[in-house]
């Protein structure tokens, strides 16, 4: 059975979806079998492992909305190991979506079909708490929490944990946190090391050893749509990838 896990926090732009990408890559690198689910209608997870959304025929609005089989929709990606469950901009009206609670599981119930053929499914949640993001938080094991070293991160961590326990109160009672990852990290500002150390002495078990860098080669893979970890591996953004994904594999427990 595959250990599923989301990247989320609703704050925008903090290392999501660079981090979703690059956590799948390094993980297939492992050898282990990934399957990369985009719940953005960005779309920026798929365009980040080689795929023109505007060339997609299907994304996972179809399986959720319109009973697609999942197995249809899913593209191997030219990465071994990583394969791709992509999504494109008409998954923007899901999210207005009034829903019942049952609809907050259409994406385990789609997931459940195919995860044993998976050792990780990775979940890059867009930057909002609706349908979307329900569905994403309802169908994982577990949340990584990016945490971009910025003045407003404590407040956007307060926001995540609340929503959390709502959830493990209601809809996903074994939601478990894997770990708060402090990202594009620079040592030579002072206000990154202070929200770096207030979020390791507030969170100290829960926080990975491993931060990420800020590092030219992210933005650069991002937009060859190829994850760091292959378009320059030894890059210090890579390297802490790799590093992170090693601390995700300590975690299992088999
Ligand atoms: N470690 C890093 N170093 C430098 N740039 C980075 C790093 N991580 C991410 N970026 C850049 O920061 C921007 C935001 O990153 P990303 O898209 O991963 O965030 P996000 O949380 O998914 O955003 P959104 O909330 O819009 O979905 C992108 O341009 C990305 O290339
Ligand atoms: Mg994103």
């Amino acid at each position: 059975m595959a250990k599923i896990i989301s990247i989320c926090n609703q704050k925008g732009g903090v290392g999501k979806t660079t981090s979703a990408i690059n956590i799948s890559a390094a993980l297939a690198h492992n050898g282990r079998r990934v399957l990369l689910v985009d719940m953005d209608p960005q779309g920026n997870a798929s365009q980040g492992v080689g795929f023109d959304i505007s060339l997609l025929n299907k994304c996972v609005l179809d399986v959720l909305n319109d009973g697609q089989s999942i197995r249809k929709v899913i593209k191997k990606t030219n990465f071994e190991n990583l394969d791709l469950l992509p999504s494109k901009l008409k998954l923007a009206s899901m999210d207005d979506l009034d829903s019942s609670s049952q609809k907050y599981h259409i994406l385990k119930d789609c997931l459940m079909k195919i995860e044993d053929q998976y050792d990780y499914i990775i979940i890059d949640c867009p930057p909002s708490f609706g349908f979307l993001t329900l569905n994403s938080l309802v169908a994982s094991n577990t949340v990584i929490i990016p945490v971009q070293c910025e003045y407003f991160a404590m407040a956007a961590i307060s926001q995540m944990l609340a929503t959390i326990s709502r959830i493990q109160s209601s809809l996903n009672p074994s939601l478990s946190i894997e770990g708060f990852l402090l990202t594009m990290y620079d040592s030579k500002t002072n206000m990154d090391t202070d929200i770096t150390i207030q979020v390791r002495s507030l969170f100290k078990e829960n926080t990975f050893l491993t931060q990420i860098p800020r590092n030219i080669s992210i933005p650069e893979s991002n937009q060859r749509g190829e994850p760091v970890t292959s378009y320059r591996p030894t890059s210090s953004g890579a390297l802490a990838y790799f590093a992170l994904a090693k601390e995700i594999i300590d975690h299992e427990t088999f």
